[in-house]
């Protein structure tokens, strides 16, 4: 079965999570900024991983490929329930980053053109239907949710677009946005200090560890528990989370006992404990751990007036910190045992500064894995950094984060 996945707004994160979690008899047949297109010996269950992805705001199956789609060719996949009327919508994507935007556009007016004579087509064959539209260049989940197209009388079709051909595809399944946000905005303990991690980052960083359900989870810098929920809400069962502030430790518990009712999961084996990450080796027994998911403590807020010192500070207690970590993860991982973990990236003058660790993570024994297989790295949109990591920035966000998958 062919299936297209409609990115987020970080391609390489979005594509290198759909690979983790496909890649076994999975073929890939084009990846752009906007969807990545894949081809599988079975079928998917695309409401699971549509759950599962953080980075993939739309999922859904092609049905043809076209050299240049006539109205019938489009009419033919509008589902048509007998009493009921029919909802259709399009949204077009590049699916070839070389295509010249004016040809991509040639060919998105033509088709929207022939919505009205797609009308005809359906209410000569005695089917009323009702063209949803909206004011943005594509329909968002929320339009595509709202406006009943993924009911069984409505269709979102998705026209993929590259030089020669125009693939045909329908949306099964779009992002849950509003349970994201409400997991964002609705749980018991946030705070701005410690600083929260988007849901879907944390999904992504998850899924990115590609490791089975039975694995056990540690979040050295638990903080307010977004990731060890999230893996909860993705069926994880052996979760650990440390912090060194019992506080944080409380607001945690609240909020996963929180999420455990609110979506009714069974989690009875979490496990919280008080220890400064410089000390995990004596709290938890060694080759214990399957992976360690994290977005450690990323120093003081910035405002973004620091002086080159007040950085370089930083960066010196951060790097010190986190080899520290890293010595204590040799001992509790398991032998293939994962680390995947956000790195500040801070900006100075016109420059990003990166933590100059890399040498000493390797010496502790932990090399940089691949986010992305070989096949994937012709493409220039999907940026992995020359030490094999890739950069996660919001506009909203001071300093940017660097994420890395390491394996020992
Ligand atoms: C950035 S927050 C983690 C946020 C978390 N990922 C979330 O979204 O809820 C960092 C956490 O690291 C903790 N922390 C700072 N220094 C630590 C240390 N040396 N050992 C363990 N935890 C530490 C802080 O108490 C804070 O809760």
């Amino acid at each position: 079965m062919k299936y297209f996945f409609i990115l987020g707004q970080n391609p390489t994160l979005s594509s290198a999570e759909i690979v983790s979690l496909l890649s076994d008899k999975t073929k890939f047949l084009a990846v752009s900024p906007e969807a990545l297109l894949l081809l599988t010996e079975k079928d998917q269950d695309v409401f699971d991983l549509m759950a599962r992805l953080g980075g993939t705001i739309k999922i859904g199956t092609i049905l043809n490929a076209f050299d240049d789609p006539r109205p019938e060719d489009i009419a033919e996949n509008i589902p048509r329930v007998h009493g009921k009327k029919s909802y259709f919508g399009f949204s077009f994507y590049k699916i070839d980053d070389k295509l010249p935007l004016k040809n991509f556009q040639n060919k998105t007016q033509k088709i929207k053109k022939m919505a009205m004579a797609i009308k005809d087509i359906l209410a000569d064959t005695g089917a009323a239907a009702r063209w949803v539209t909206s004011k943005e260049k594509n329909l968002s989940s929320v339009v595509v949710e709202k406006n009943k197209l993924l009911t069984e009388a409505g269709a979102e079709l998705i026209f993929l677009i590259d030089e020669k051909k125009t693939y045909l595809g329908r949306t099964l399944a779009v992002q849950e946005f509003e349970n994201l946000s409400f997991r964002d905005y609705s749980r018991p303990v946030r705070s701005m200090k410690v600083g929260l991690l988007p849901p879907k980052l944390a999904k992504i960083m998850i899924n990115l560890a590609n490791i089975d359900k039975s694995a056990t989870i540690l979040d050295p810098f638990l903080g307010l528990g977004t990731i060890l929920g999230e893996a909860a809400l993705m069926g994880y069962q052996n979760l650990t989370g440390s912090d060194i502030n019992p506080e944080i430790i409380a607001g945690a518990k609240q909020n996963l006992e929180w999420l455990s009712k609110t979506y009714n999961l069974k989690l009875e084996t979490y496990n919280l404990i008080e220890s400064d990450v410089r000390h995990l080796g004596n709290k938890l027994p060694p080759r214990s751990v399957d992976a360690v998911i994290t977005e450690p403590y990323l120093g003081p807020p910035m405002q973004g007036n620091e002086t080159d010192e007040m950085i370089k500070k930083v960066v010196e207690e951060l790097s010190a910190l986190y080899l520290a970590a890293f010595r204590e993860f040799k001992k509790i991982l398991k032998s293939g045992g994962k680390i995947v973990i956000a790195f500040p990236v801070f900006h100075r003058k016109n420059e990003n500064l990166f933590l100059p660790i890399i040498d000493e993570i390797k010496k502790i024994g932990f090399q940089a894995a691949d986010l992305l297989p070989k096949e994937f790295t012709d493409f220039n949109f999907l940026k992995i950094t020359k030490r094999g990591s890739t950069i996660y920035s919001r506009p909203d966000q001071k300093v940017m984060r660097e994420i890395f998958i390491f394996r020992h």
